[in-house]
């Protein structure tokens, strides 16, 4: 059964360690990241961005397949399943649909605004029980080319006290892969952020290429969430494009999408794995 992401982000932030979200594509994907997760023993997110969601026909269809997947794989390990980077219509429709948990992303509106919906959806959101992020401070992509040094440490108090249960601040970090001149993550803000918000888990978006140590800093400053999307999307681009390079589609019946699909399949597992020992999620369960 799916649940909240609250308790488990909650010990994460207790336990000095960070819970992975990784988003889901499609159906090799999401059995990857729940086979990874139960393997291990670790309790894990999967994120569903909007844009994703419509891809996968739709928030019930993700709904029924997670749920599906759940059950017949065996998964015991607690699952959330997350909303991306929502916005206050996609939000409601997640919780309708039956998602556990849901981003509302009001960090591109003016801060009383932002406020003004964060507070509603965690009203609609609490009462089912699902827990919810926010955000302050964009969090920038590749296409922006201007990269945000940091939120307002004193946004993300107001956002917190408004009962979220975890919050994401912009530190630097963006989506995509980062340009060779990044000057990496600014810990300062991040521990500005902690200081006010205290025990709240803070969410560390674009997790893809951030160094090992910025990520082990991240996680002693309050961190106990870390997004990871990309990475997963290179490694299965590689493992596909060896395979195919290599003719192996040609041979027998390597055509067959249960074999072309299955060596990215294998290297979204091995990227999942090796960013669950990093964040130090494994045996959290
Ligand atoms: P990356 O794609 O950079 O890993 O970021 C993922 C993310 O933050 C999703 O919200």
């Amino acid at each position: 059964m799916l649940v909240s992401a609250k308790e488990m982000l909650d010990k994460a932030k207790a336990g000095k360690y960070a819970v992975g979200q990784f988003n889901i594509n499609n159906l090799e994907w999401t059995k990857a990241i729940l086979l990874t997760a139960q393997e291990n023993n670790s309790p894990v997110i999967l994120g569903v961005s909007e844009g994703a969601g419509k891809y996968m026909c739709g928030y019930n269809t993700v709904v029924g397949m997670v749920n599906g997947m759940l059950e017949t794989l065996k998964i015991t390990v607690p699952v959330a399943l997350h909303l991306d980077h929502g916005s206050y219509e996609g939000a409601k429709a997640c919780i309708e649909a039956g998602f556990s948990s849901i981003m509302f992303d009001g960090s591109h509106y003016p801060i009383e605004e932002n406020i003004a919906k964060t507070t509603e959806l965690i009203g609609i959101a609490h009462a089912k029980g699902i827990s919810v992020e926010a955000e302050v401070g964009a969090i920038g992509g590749e296409e922006d080319g201007v990269i945000g040094g940091g939120a307002d440490p004193k946004e993300c108090k107001m956002i917190a006290d408004l009962g979220v249960d975890m919050l994401a601040a912009g530190i630097g970090n963006i989506h995509g892969k980062y340009p060779a001149n990044w000057k990496g993550l600014n810990f300062d803000v991040l521990a500005e952020i902690q200081k006010l918000t205290g025990t709240m888990p803070l969410v560390l978006h674009g997790g893809t290429g951030i160094p090992a140590d910025m990520i082990k800093e991240a996680i002693s400053l309050g961190v106990s969430k870390i997004n990871v999307n990309t990475e997963c999307q290179l490694s299965f681009a590689d493992a596909t494009r060896k395979y195919i390079e290599a003719g192996k589609d040609l041979e027998g019946k390597g055509f067959d999408p249960r074999k072309l699909l299955a060596p990215g399949f294998e290297a979204i597992k091995a990227t999942v794995k090796e960013k669950m020992e990093l964040f130090g999620s494994i045996d959290k369960a």
